[in-house]
């Protein structure tokens, strides 16, 4: 039986929308409350028992590798200092079993193409694709709960959610036929369609279970939406031969791609913080009595 053992994180893109914020820092490394984006989307890959951790990378992406390797430096320091529980949450990032890759992708050719880059890492095997924009807070995590779907399955597994139909010009909207509690098998895919031409309004979002075969339908797939090369597109090829499911996962995304869903985050994390939650909340009421900061 084929587990999914590796997850790609296409981490290339430049953060034009959080802008000067990510001029020299990579979006992915941008904070909510205390861990970075990228963090999250890792450790959910963990929690579905995923080992082996494949980045697609770019120009300024470095703090990315820093963020998972050893900082000698900062260890020693805290181990001086008998900093001994910051030092666990440093060594607590990534656990002993778990590897990371890093790939350029050295031209922003789109998703797709970031995803195709990963072929000689990912091999002949199942993997996952998680987008960290897309944070995604469920219990199971949500990565766990597709790739459980996939070990019944044995096909690729898309998440999705309901969108508003003004929205449908953001994602990934697929067309399903048939199913029923939260799967459905997809009949065709669009990337990002006007609101008047979408198939419906359940839109990707970014997490993805797919089978090695996306590959060869990555390698035909010519420039799509925005000029870029679409995993969409990938995927509505792929579906020629193979099948995919819609999952409509349990849980919350936040959309830390845009500004509001950033923010919305990290009210939604900060109020659940062990450390600062209570606090935080406690501020929000006095804040809402006001009307303003306190
Ligand atoms: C990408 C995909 C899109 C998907 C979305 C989810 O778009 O191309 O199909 O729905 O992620 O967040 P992006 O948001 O990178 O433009």
């Amino acid at each position: 039986m084929t587990k999914i053992t590796k997850a790609v994180f296409p981490v290339a893109g430049m953060g034009t929308r959080f802008l000067p914020a990510t001029k020299a820092s990579p979006k992915e490394m941008m904070p909510i409350v205390d861990k970075p984006l990228i963090q999250y989307a890792v450790e959910e890959a963990i929690a579905a028992g995923i080992t082996e951790m494949i980045f697609i990378t770019g120009r300024n992406k470095r703090a990315i590798e820093d963020h998972f390797d050893k900082a000698y430096e900062l260890e020693t320091e805290l181990q001086a200092r008998g900093r001994t529980e910051t030092l666990e949450v440093l060594r607590g990032i990534l656990p002993k079993n778990v590897s990371c890759i890093y790939i350029r992708q050295s031209e922003a050719l789109g998703l797709g193409h970031a995803v195709l880059c990963a072929r000689p890492a990912v091999g002949d095997a199942p993997f996952a694709v998680l987008l960290a924009d897309d944070l995604l807070i469920g219990r199971p995590p949500i990565m766990r709960q597709m790739t459980d779907v996939y070990e019944r399955h044995r096909c690729s597994i898309l998440a999705v959610q309901n969108v508003e139909p003004a929205e449908t010009g953001s994602y990934g909207i697929v067309r399903c036929e048939g199913g029923a509690d939260g799967l459905y098998p997809i009949a065709g895919i669009v990337e990002k369609p006007r609101p008047e031409h979408a198939p419906s309004t359940l839109g990707v979002v970014g997490r993805y279970v797919l089978t090695p075969r996306i590959f060869d339908h990555l390698e035909r797939v010519t420039p799509g939406a925005g000029g870029e090369i679409q995993l969409t597109d990938g995927i509505a090829s792929l579906l020629q031969e193979d099948q995919a499911l819609a999952y409509e996962f349990s849980g919350t995304r936040y959309d830390c791609g845009t500004k509001i869903g950033y923010l919305k985050a990290t009210i939604a994390l900060a109020l659940g913080h062990p450390e600062v939650g209570r606090e935080f909340s406690e501020y929000l009421d006095t804040f809402e009595r006001c009307g303003s900061l306190a």
